[in-house]
């Protein structure tokens, strides 16, 4: 076991799944749900060779720099924001995500969610379980409809495109997206989603989706000034990271009748939600559960292990670490 590189684990994945490190690597995985602090991070990862971590674990560039060993990041995640990845290029160290495992599953997701806004399922259930429903009535918890309504998607990568195809194939919907750059028509054309600016997806669409990289550039795209632009029958659904959105100002537009309803499983400092939002009925809340099926948490922690086994170049894969 000498020499062999050594690889930490920041939360519990699964144990069969982690044990496959221990062929090629001294691990230290975690056992428990960990609340790491920034500190404990830049310990773990000082002697490290390399690391598998969550979002919880912001690698940044203190961290980095007192990593001397450290050579592999595998992030358990699509979204890689908690990486400073200036810093980690700076030093050659590799950087890997896991794409493409949850794309399906989150866009499934994101369904739920803005069916369950559209509709007012959680609102609906609440009121039940008070005890208020006493009798079946006409005009008791009216929504908008999903099928033949507008779906706007904002960042039309992977998982945009999966909700794209399922508005447009399943639901008969209308697909309209915006994206730093227009897709092949290609892609288009099979996702039946046409290209619009900013503004005229803010105005056009009853259903609109996030589903965008976070990044100082994209900090608060949904702020006050773009609420205003929607439709006050719209909804809007926010899978990505909650810093896209100013919850405050959501939850303005969601108090004022200005925006029929949200859903919302990110927000900017989770696990706290912002009262606000807590305090409305017409928002749905969910704990950052988009990649959660059992399927895909399963291959997603296969695809960070087999990226961290590639990376250190051991296993089949020797040689060519993914970039
Ligand atoms: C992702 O894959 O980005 C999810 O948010 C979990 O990290």
């Amino acid at each position: 076991a000498e020499n062999r590189p050594r690889v930490w684990v920041s939360q519990p994945l699964f144990d069969d799944i982690v044990e496959r490190l221990g062929e090629y690597f001294e691990v230290d995985a975690t056992r428990e749900v960990t609340a790491w602090s920034p500190a404990q991070v830049a310990e773990k990862l000082r002697g490290a060779d390399g690391a598998l971590v969550t979002l919880n674990e912001r690698i940044g560039a203190e961290a980095i720099a007192g990593a001397a060993t450290l050579r592999a990041i595998a992030n358990v995640g699509v979204g890689y924001n908690n990486l400073d990845v200036a810093a980690l290029k700076a030093r050659g160290i590799v950087a890997t995500n896991t794409p493409d495992v949850l794309t399906e599953t989150t866009a499934d997701m994101a369904f739920a969610l803005l069916m369950a806004a559209a509709r007012r399922i959680t609102e609906g259930e609440r009121w039940l379980r008070e005890g208020r429903w006493t009798q079946w009535s006409f005009d008791t918890l009216l929504g908008g409809d999903v099928h033949g309504s507008t779906l706007g998607i904002l960042g039309m990568g992977r998982i945009g495109q999966g909700i794209a195809r399922r508005g447009a194939h399943g639901f008969g919907m209308r697909v309209l997206y915006h994206n730093r750059s227009r897709l092949p028509d290609g892609i288009e054309s099979n996702c039946r989603a046409a290209y619009v600016d900013f503004d005229t997806l803010l105005a056009e669409s009853d259903h609109l989706v996030l589903v965008l990289p976070y990044s100082p550039a994209t900090h608060h795209v949904i702020d006050s000034a773009a609420l205003a632009k929607m439709k006050p029958t719209a909804t809007l659904t926010n899978i990505a990271r909650g810093g896209l959105v100013d919850e405050d100002a959501l939850a303005d537009a969601l108090a004022g009748g200005w925006l029929s309803s949200a859903a919302l499983d990110v927000f900017e400092g989770e696990p706290a939600v912002n009262p606000k939002l807590l305090a409305l009925r017409n928002v749905v809340l969910t704990p950052h559960a988009g990649s959660a099926s059992l399927a895909t948490r399963r291959a997603m922690a296969t695809l960070a292990v087999d990226n961290m086994i590639a990376a250190l170049g051991r296993g089949p894969q020797a040689g060519n670490p993914p970039t």
